[in-house]
């Protein structure tokens, strides 16, 4: 029992997200060194070739030059086990993003300091902050000119809308760049690059009451703004505070430079200490303690046809509390069957390999023969417990989606609801419409695209896309109250079922949403399904 309590309270579990380009894999590949679980930078991603080598998963990614996909990492540092949760940076993917954050305890968010808060990090960050999750902000390429540091700051302050407290504080940037002052320990670490790409090199570290040696290292002038900064920052910066920290309020702010991997294992030290371990899961109002025995996770992620020589399903789950045996029998909650997990892995950079036990915060994958659905419970069989589900993200984007060989049916129907389990599109068809045709719905385009590409690539089906007008989606809340045949619609407006069969609507004209209600008194409409 102490065995178990210790292995999980040293478990630190975040998701890492950023713009695209601000440093997200550099950053991750120079942790996974602090980690030891890779040799050399470059393992995770180096140049030109190797490009993408852990998330590989799907050709459009390559093309793109974007993650699509999520991926899972794994390392031990400082007496912690740490789960690194990689999310995807396009736009498009927020809804992979918001399941991502559903598994992680904290995150990270990586900006580049040349270009502050970026259109996708904003968006990404208003995920984070519907997660309640602590966020920890780490400034990259130092070593490039960067915008002024109070105003990088400020930017987070205002636009994210979160208070920061800047943890170390940065000597210059770019050519100037001179190093970052650390504020607990009233110490200047000196920049060198030396380190690139490995983990040692000693960091020169200059006591802050040692002026001499400190002026003759960074110079008069870096030194007096210095000390003219961190008389600014005493003064008008938030205090560090744990317990805002804990509830997303407060974010501590980095500095560094994960290329040349400076900064990065001070940001990871003290981020290890300021998140924390697995935190507790409510299940039908139950807050269930992940100290403790049972066994529970819930499937967050599931990713088909990740090796495409195997053309296999992974279900991704985050465990909840207890320990999980690789033998052991296990209940999943909504298939109502006890099973053995087949072949639970976890993924270490490009390889994957077969874990034995596991703990609360851990991240295992499992084979997936097509039961499993987003935000399923799978827990130790005698206690049934049910984690809340994960709310899907209503579609912005509908297209009519019709097999161009109409022989290919059967392929058609698999690969398109395989596609809608795993949750990367939601499909609809018209009311007492057959499945020849179906309304695909996407919260990014770009979705259109992996969907067709995977059709075509993974089941062998050609089809063609019929972007349709409608931007917004409302579920019926009260169907059995309600004869779809005599609400009175507007012109723009469809009915459509989803994949339960629960009815919906479909709307051009955000109006026309107020106007369908104002003539259907009994009508009530939500703007998500409830799972
Ligand atoms: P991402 O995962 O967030 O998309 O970013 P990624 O780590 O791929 O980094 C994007 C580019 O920024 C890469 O250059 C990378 O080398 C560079 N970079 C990352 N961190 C730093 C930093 O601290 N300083 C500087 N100067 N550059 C940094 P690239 O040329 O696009 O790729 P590559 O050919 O080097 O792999």
């Amino acid at each position: 029992m102490a065995d178990l309590v210790k292995e999980i309270e040293k478990r630190r579990t975040f998701a890492i997200i950023s713009h695209p380009d601000a440093g997200k894999t550099t950053l991750t590949e120079k942790f996974l060194l602090y980690g030891g679980a890779i040799n050399l930078a470059g393992s995770v991603k180096g140049k030109a070739t190797a490009r993408h080598a852990v998330s590989d998963w799907m050709e459009i990614e390559k093309e793109r030059g974007i993650s699509v996909t999520s991926s899972v990492l794994q390392f031990n540092y400082g007496g912690c086990c740490v789960n690194i949760l990689d999310t995807p940076g396009h736009q498009d993917f927020s809804e992979d993003t918001y399941r991502t954050l559903m598994a992680a305890d904290s995150a990270v968010m990586v900006i580049d300091a040349s270009k502050g808060v970026e259109a996708q990090t904003r968006k990404l960050f208003k995920v984070c902050g519907m997660r309640g999750i602590p966020i920890f902000t780490f400034f990259n390429k130092m070593d490039r000119d960067a915008n002024d540091t109070f105003d990088l700051v400020d930017e987070i302050e205002k636009e994210l809308g979160i208070a920061t407290c800047p943890i170390n504080w940065p000597i210059g940037s770019g050519k100037g760049f001179k190093g970052v002052y650390d504020r607990n320990e009233k110490a200047v670490f000196l920049y060198s690059d030396t380190e690139k790409g490995t983990k040692e090199g000693q960091v020169e570290r200059i006591e802050l009451a040692d002026e001499d040696a400190l002026i003759a290292a960074i110079g008069q002038d870096a030194f007096d703004k210095l000390q003219e900064e961190i008389e600014l920052l005493d003064g008008a910066s938030a205090e560090f505070n744990q317990d805002e920290v804990d509830h997303g309020q407060l974010s501590p702010v980095f500095f560094g430079s994960a290329l040349t991997n400076f900064g990065v294992e001070m940001f990871l030290n003290y981020f290890l200490q300021m998140t924390s371990s697995p935190l507790p899961r409510v299940a039908e109002g139950e807050v269930i303690d992940p100290m403790k025995e049972p066994f529970s996770a819930f499937v967050f992620k599931i990713q088909a046809n990740m090796n495409k020589a195997h053309r296999d399903r992974i279900a991704f789950m985050r465990i909840c509390s207890g320990k999980f045996d690789a033998g052991m029998e296990v209940l999943h909650v909504q298939g109502g069957k006890q099973m053995r997990l087949s072949q639970p892995q976890q993924m270490m950079a490009s390889d994957r390999h077969i874990v034995d036990e596991a703990y609360a915060g851990d991240i295992i994958g499992v084979f997936d023969p097509g039961i499993f659905s987003i935000g399923d419970t799978v827990c130790a069989p005698g206690k049934k417990i049910t984690y809340e589900g994960i709310p899907t993200f209503a579609p912005e984007h509908f297209a009519r989606v019709r097999q161009m060989d109409t022989m290919k049916r059967k392929q058609f129907v698999k690969g398109i609801n395989q596609i809608a389990q795993e949750g990367a599109i939601q499909i609809f068809q018209e009311i007492s419409a057959g499945m020849e045709e179906v309304i695909v719905g996407v919260v990014g385009v770009l979705q259109f695209e992996v969907l067709e590409y995977r059709l075509q690539n993974e089941y062998n089906v050609e089809i063609r896309l019929e972007k349709l007008p409608y931007e917004h989606i409302r579920w019926i809340e009260n169907p059995t109250e309600i004869d779809m045949d005599r609400i009175i619609g507007t012109s723009d407006m469809k009915k459509i079922v989803d994949l339960k069969g629960r009815p919906l609507l479909l709307f051009v004209n955000s109006w026309s949403v107020g106007m369908v209600l104002d003539r259907n008194e009994n009508l009530k409409l939500s703007d998500f399904a409830r799972n």
